[in-house]
């Protein structure tokens, strides 16, 4: 088996690089651009195996994808590549379009036209928008994405799906929930949090820190997609989410309490505009279809991943120079 991964070199993706090459005798090639969000340090524990190739490209240039495709004949597209964080996609739209409509199109297209046995898009509970509690999304659920990125991510599933009504490609398609774990960019909630903690600086909480999001460590999430790349039906969506829904101002304090840090660094800042308040899943359908369920709780999830940040300082210090100054600045000057 050779798989084609896309955005193995971000957090997700790179964690499922480095999970298949451990567990499995596959072929992987990653097609990663190295936006601000990629980097090849995720992938060291593979650098050396002749089972893993890295190729830099981007997935919205057709020349570059349809050469990679025809070329390596993958028996699957396993696609992460994304600008996946909502506050870049209301401060720069643009990118977050290109890439994530653009982009898989393009890969849609080559796997049409060099017949690719399975496409996998990975994609995101945001895509059903805000539900009242106690509602769970089922797949069947309408899509109601509220930011330029969920709106992204919607567009994209519906195209893939399209790919598999009209043309017949294998597309399936997975929605998961808040991923958390080591390697993520600190731009999102809980390696925000945990960097800031660590230098004692505040944790800037959005409105009344009240908005739920269901969390699930980033490899039950690879290993809810190795399932569904196994027994998924074409043309079908799988939800994949952790079962652990709290209040974002819960997440934060459980945090401060694991990295000793006190309460008083919470500062709650101005709301992020369009604010999804709650995001729920129903994961019945993968579990029923292909067995998977999560494995790590998010009190072992959390202390793993603080733990992961502290002895990754060096890591942190890098992915936060440069670029993230100005992001940091341009995001959160205007909030206090
Ligand atoms: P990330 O931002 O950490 O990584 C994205 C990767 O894609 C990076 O390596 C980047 O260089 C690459 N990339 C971006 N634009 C590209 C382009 N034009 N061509 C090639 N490569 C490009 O993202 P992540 O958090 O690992 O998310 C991966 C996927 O999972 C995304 O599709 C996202 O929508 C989805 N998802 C994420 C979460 C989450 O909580 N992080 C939850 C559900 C679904
Ligand atoms: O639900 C899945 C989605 O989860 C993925 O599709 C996205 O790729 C991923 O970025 C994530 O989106 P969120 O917007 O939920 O994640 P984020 O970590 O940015 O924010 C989580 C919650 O924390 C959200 O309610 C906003 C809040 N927040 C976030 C940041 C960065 C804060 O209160 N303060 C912050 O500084």
């Amino acid at each position: 088996m050779k798989i084609l991964v896309t955005g193995g070199a971000g957090f997700i993706g790179s964690a499922f690089v480095r999970l298949v090459v451990a567990e499995t005798a596959w072929e992987v090639i990653n097609l990663d651009k190295l936006t601000y969000a990629g980097n090849l340090e995720n992938l060291a524990a593979v650098e050396a195996s002749d089972r893993y190739r890295f190729v830099h490209g981007d997935i919205a240039e057709s020349a570059a994808v349809d050469a990679l495709v025809a070329e390596a004949k993958p028996d699957a597209i396993v696609h992460f590549a994304a600008e996946s964080h909502v506050d870049r996609s209301i401060l720069s739209p643009e990118p977050v379009i290109r890439t994530n409509l653009l982009g898989t199109f393009r890969l849609l297209e080559a796997a049409r036209l060099n017949h690719v046995p399975r496409f996998l898009h990975v994609s995101t509970d945001e895509v059903y928008g805000s539900l009242p509690a106690p509602e769970e999304a089922t797949e069947k659920f309408p899509l109601q994405p509220s930011s330029p990125y969920s709106a992204s991510k919607a567009g994209s599933d519906m195209l893939a799906l399209s790919y598999f009504v009209t043309f017949r490609l294998p597309v399936v398609v997975t929605r998961a929930s808040n991923n958390y774990g080591p390697y993520q960019f600190p731009e999102k909630l809980i390696p925000l949090m945990i960097a800031n903690a660590f230098e004692d600086r505040p944790l800037p909480v959005y409105g009344d820190g009240m908005q739920v999001r269901d969390w699930l460590y980033v490899d039950d999430h690879c290993r809810g997609i190795l399932a569904v790349l196994d027994k998924g039906r074409a043309g079908e969506v799988y939800n994949i989410g952790g079962n652990r829904s709290l209040p974002n101002l819960e997440v934060v304090r459980k945090l401060l309490a694991l990295a000793g840090k006190p309460e008083s660094l919470i500062q709650y800042v101005k709301d992020r505009p369009g604010h999804d308040r709650r995001y729920a899943l129903s994961s019945e359908k993968v579990l029923r279809e292909t067995g998977w369920r999560p494995r790590v709780d998010f009190e072992t999830g959390l202390a793993r991943t603080i733990e992961w940040y502290r002895a990754n300082a060096p890591w942190v210090a890098r992915v936060r120079s440069g670029e993230y100054r100005n992001y940091y600045e341009r995001n959160y000057a205007n909030r206090v």
